[in-house]
């Protein structure tokens, strides 16, 4: 396969809505030696590229992410976490892909995949294709199901533990609510009703609608509550959980962050990690049908400014995919 010397890619040069990302041309990356060149033909915008985007992060993390982006604008300015895409060159020392292989990567804050071409080290998270899943199911594979699987293994759950998950439709929330029952646990799902259907079929024990019951006035229901959206924190579920229960404040703000233990109850914080063996994980759940990709919308890379705006409005079910080349 001829590889083009330019390529497209998204480009956010300045903070703001999502008419601040544009389509511009830029040259197709060299892999270096323990690179391999992905032509991508899938990847999503994820609620990181659009948080980046705005800089719209929860309470006393705003400064804390233009340091870690750029002060004024980004300094990486293609986003992008994750693909799918087929493999078309590789450096001198990488040897664990070949030519023509399909593949998953998730480079993660590495961004870079709102592009034809990306190149990965093949020491960073990256995992065949799983032949069941499109490549649009699997461009929405890494993002949501690392971010759970980092979370539900802080929180040590146990066969038969309680866990509520808040925003069970979201790419974070629907990969919880499967693992979590993978885990052996017994999970409740809560969103609007629009998606009691979605969570049930994920896996859900059972579902609440957050707009007709306030889920946390129970006393000592649950030994874990996932927010995944931060629609509450870790002191208004105190009375939810169960002693020796954990809140994960997978969007929690500074509050979370610091919170200390009480009455045995803790709050699990912070930024997931990108690990290779849980894209393994998560590949091989979905290739033996153990774990399902929800898809949102696919938008033409085009339209990649409508994409971002989908997931803005914090109401999209699972993965906003874009469809990058053919
Ligand atoms: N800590 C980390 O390392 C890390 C990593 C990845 C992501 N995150 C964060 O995790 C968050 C979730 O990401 P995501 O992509 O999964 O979110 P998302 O897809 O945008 O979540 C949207 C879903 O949440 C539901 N929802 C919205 N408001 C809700 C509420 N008040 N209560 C319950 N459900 C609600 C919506 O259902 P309805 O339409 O029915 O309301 C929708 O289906 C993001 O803010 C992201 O920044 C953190």
């Amino acid at each position: 396969m001829s590889i083009p010397t330019t390529m497209k890619a998204a480009i956010v040069t300045a903070y703001g809505s999502p008419e601040m990302v544009e389509i511009a041309t830029r040259p197709v990356p060299v892999p270096r030696d323990d690179e391999i060149l992905i032509k991508t033909v899938a990847t999503t915008v994820n609620s990181g590229d659009a948080r980046m985007r705005a800089v719209n992060v929860p309470t006393g993390m705003k400064t804390l992410m233009r340091l870690a982006i750029g002060i004024t604008r980004p300094r990486q300015p293609v986003f992008g976490t994750e693909l799918a895409g087929i493999v078309v060159a590789t450096g001198r020392n990488a040897t664990r892909f070949a030519v023509g292989d399909a593949v998953i990567a998730f480079p993660g804050t590495r961004l870079k995949c709102h592009a034809e071409y990306v190149a990965v080290s093949e020491t960073k998270p990256i995992a065949k294709k799983p032949e069941n899943l499109s490549f649009e199911e699997a461009a929405g594979l890494c993002f949501g199901g690392t971010t759970a699987l980092h979370f539900l293994r802080k929180a040590n759950i146990t066969t038969g533990e309680h866990v509520l998950v808040i925003g069970a439709s979201g790419a974070v929330g629907s990969a919880m609510v499967q693992l979590a029952k993978n885990s052996g646990a017994k999970v409740t799902a809560v969103a609007s009703a629009a998606n009691a259907e979605l969570a049930l079929s994920l896996g859900a024990d059972a579902f609440i609608d957050y707009a007709t019951t306030d889920y946390t006035a129970v006393s000592s229901a649950y030994d874990v509550i996932g927010d995944t959206v931060g629609a509450t924190s870790f002191q208004r579920c105190l009375r939810a959980l169960k002693p020796g229960g954990r809140y994960l404040a997978v969007d929690g703000g500074i509050g979370d962050m610091l919170a200390r233990p009480k009455d045995g109850k803790r709050s699990i914080a912070g930024m997931a990690q990108e690990r290779p063996e849980d894209v393994a994980l998560l590949a091989d759940l979905a290739a033996r049908g153990h774990y399902r990709v929800v898809v949102d919308q696919v938008f033409d890379f085009a339209d990649i400014a409508k994409a971002h705006a989908r997931v803005d409005s914090r109401h999209k079910r699972g993965s906003v995919v874009l469809r990058v080349t053919e």
